[in-house]
């Protein structure tokens, strides 16, 4: 017999041994193997100390060494083995159509946008390059009031985020658009913009450890500096805000090469209680007020 304690305990000290890259929703050992363990167990993976002494049968015991194999030999990332990923108290479906969901953006929509937006209560708003869904996503969860679409030009990652919509019951609320950034939606205003874009430099891209190698190319990369899409969205954007809206981009390590770029732009930096960093605001006034150096940036 094998209680979850021992088989946690087994996977997490086999995932250190092995030197694999945490980078996809869990930063150790520890916290991985719980949810590797647990969810191969069919318990919660937020269950407490009380589920230790469990014991496993002989299958997930079987099932819990085959996905940490390919774990540590193919370096897969665990939300893609577990067909599963968490974002913003959300389990959500997580395959390669789209990277496994870990944006700090999470924080800010539990934290209803505060302080940074200082509109009324949010009505409409957009989830660029969507991925799977999930900032987007947990927003309609979280704000019933609110309507939102999302955009990705990737069709496999949209049907992903469709998926996803139906498994929170969102449809109603939800539209999802294939579209090359803004192309879509046309004509159209939101109060809040939130974009996890590509945004990986060249050299940054290029020593990626192997678990990023199995997440789709069009997701990660963007020019010689990580800031080409960021451009496209930062010359667009103002054109798609209400007067009072709020854009809200990560941009990760390009941090710096964004504020080289655009020097005159008072770019606000988040602070994130639960980690995170390289992630800015922009009201739609400060938008239009530097226009002529976003257009051309
Ligand atoms: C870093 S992923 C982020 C996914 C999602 N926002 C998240 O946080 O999980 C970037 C996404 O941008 C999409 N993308 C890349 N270029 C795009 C473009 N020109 N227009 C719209 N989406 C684009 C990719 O397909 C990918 O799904």
């Amino acid at each position: 017999m094998q209680t979850v304690q021992q088989a946690i305990t087994f996977c997490s000290d086999a995932l250190d041994a092995a030197g694999v890259c945490f980078g996809h929703g869990c930063d150790n050992a520890w916290d991985e193997a719980v949810q590797l363990v647990l969810t191969v167990a069919e318990l919660p993976v937020d269950s407490d100390d009380s589920v230790l002494q469990h014991a496993l049968d002989e299958g997930q015991v079987k099932r819990i060494g085959q996905l940490l194999h390919r774990r540590i030999e193919e370096r897969v990332p665990l939300p893609y083995l577990l067909g599963r990923a968490w974002f913003a108290g959300l389990e959500l479906r997580c395959d390669e159509r789209a990277i496994v969901p870990r944006s700090p953006m999470g924080e800010l929509v539990l934290n209803d946008f505060q302080p940074w937006y200082a509109g009324p209560e949010p009505k409409r708003l957009l989830d660029l390059c969507c991925g799977g869904g999930a900032i987007g996503l947990a927003t309609a969860y979280y704000h019933p009031e609110c309507q939102v679409d999302l955009l990705d030009l990737d069709p496999a990652a949209l049907a992903l985020a469709e998926e996803n919509r139906a498994l929170l019951k969102l449809d109603n609320r939800v539209t999802c658009l294939q579209s090359d950034l803004f192309s879509a939606v046309a004509g159209r205003r939101y109060d809040i913009i939130l974009s996890n874009p590509p945004y990986v430099d060249a050299r940054d891209l290029a020593e990626m450890p192997a678990e990023y190698h199995h997440e789709p190319e069009l997701s990660l990369g963007s020019g010689t500096d990580g800031l080409d899409i960021t451009r496209r969205i930062l010359a667009q954007a103002a054109e798609y805000l209400e007067p009072h809206g709020l854009l809200v981009v990560e941009v990760g390590n390009s941090w710096e090469a964004l504020e080289d770029a655009y020097p005159q732009v008072p770019f606000t930096w988040l602070e994130f209680e639960f980690g995170g960093h390289g992630v800015f605001a922009l009201t739609a006034a400060e938008l239009v007020q530097h226009q002529a150096s976003l257009s051309h940036g």
